[in-house]
């Protein structure tokens, strides 16, 4: 495969890379990162735990670095996430009902508030389908405002307090477990019939490279179906398999983690344009993948498009091809 020039410049709609702020501190990072991208998503710096202290203050230091450095570098910022499961704080902990919904609406407001005029889009729910993909997960937040309650709740005081930006319901495993594709089609289809303001429909896309051929152009079809922009906000196709017995070879993974990242980028680009909301990539070098962290890892995942050093592989030329 031919070497690749900058990623952005193949593709006709942003591409985004996931960036947290020790990387600015990287020249090797920043060069590549400057070079292919030009959308950023704090990996890690806008979401509640970093944000809300347990007095329930407000600390945006880290996440104004990131908007910064998507500003002076004349990158989209895109903001992730306002509610999410995982992000159950102890500062709602002891609330009354009464309290709970104001610091709800607190939380949103000043947050998307403090970003508007500045990012392009937000996660505004992220990850609220069940991990199997039947129903919707029991969560802080559901329990406290209704399973579907919660959600158009939180797009409503989005909207409110950013009326430019793109809001998205965003999850993952959407094409890996049709069950739960399906899950998400539904409810995307309530809340909008509920007057949530959604406007954007988010696929994390952290492929399973096992997944039959054709199951991913299938699912962005179906999600193509409701005319909104479709962002595929967290690209990364592991190598790793949880399978107790892998007898695949190393050069059989990657190639079905080949075929399966270009179908991705084919089926993004056989989308209308104005439905292209953003192509992102949740880590530049393999290296930097959340993958590659924590107890399981075995240092050897190679999940994203460029190598330890920066340089393109040939997943990013392959993607490139295909845009
Ligand atoms: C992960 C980040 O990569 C980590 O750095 C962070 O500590 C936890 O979150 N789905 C999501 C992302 O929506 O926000 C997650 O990112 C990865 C899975």
């Amino acid at each position: 495969t031919p070497a690749v020039g900058p990623l952005k410049a193949a593709a006709p709609f942003p591409v985004g890379l996931c960036a947290m702020t020790g990387q600015f501190d990287d020249p090797q990072w920043v060069a590549a990162a400057r070079r292919n991208f030009n959308q950023i998503t704090p990996e890690w710096e806008m979401k509640m735990e970093r944000i809300l202290t347990r007095t329930g203050g407000y600390d945006f230091s880290a996440s104004d670095r990131i908007a910064a450095f998507a500003r002076e570098n004349g990158m989209r910022l895109y903001a992730t996430t306002l509610i999410w499961y995982a992000q159950d704080h102890p500062w709602f902990h002891d609330l009354d009902k009464a309290r709970f919904v104001a610091e709800y609406d607190r939380w949103i407001a000043t947050v998307a508030g403090r970003y508007r005029g500045q990012t392009v889009g937000w996660d505004v729910v992220n990850e609220p389908v069940a991990e199997d993909g039947d129903g919707l997960r029991d969560c802080l937040w559901s329990r406290a405002l209704g399973q579907d309650g919660y959600m158009i709740r939180a797009f409503e005081q989005a909207r409110a307090a950013d009326p430019e930006a793109v809001l998205f319901l965003n999850d993952y495993n959407l094409e890996n477990n049709p069950r739960k594709g399906a899950t998400y089609l539904r409810t995307v289809e309530r809340l909008l019939k509920a007057g949530a303001p959604i406007g954007g429909l988010g696929t994390q896309s952290h492929l399973d490279i096992e997944i039959p051929a054709g199951r991913i152009t299938d699912f962005m079809r179906e999600l193509a179906q409701f005319g909104l922009p479709i962002h595929v906000s967290e690209l990364d196709a592991s190598l790793r398999s949880d399978r107790r017995l892998d007898t695949r070879s190393p050069a059989l993974k990657r190639e079905q983690q080949q075929a399966r990242v270009i179908e991705l980028a084919e089926a993004f680009m056989a989308l209308p344009p104005a439905q292209r909301f953003a192509f992102t990539v949740w880590g530049l070098r393999d290296t930097d993948s959340w993958l590659r962290r924590g107890n399981e890892d075995d240092g050897k995942d190679q999940p994203l498009l460029f190598d330890a050093q920066a340089r393109p592989k040939p997943l990013a030329a392959a993607v490139e091809t295909a845009f």
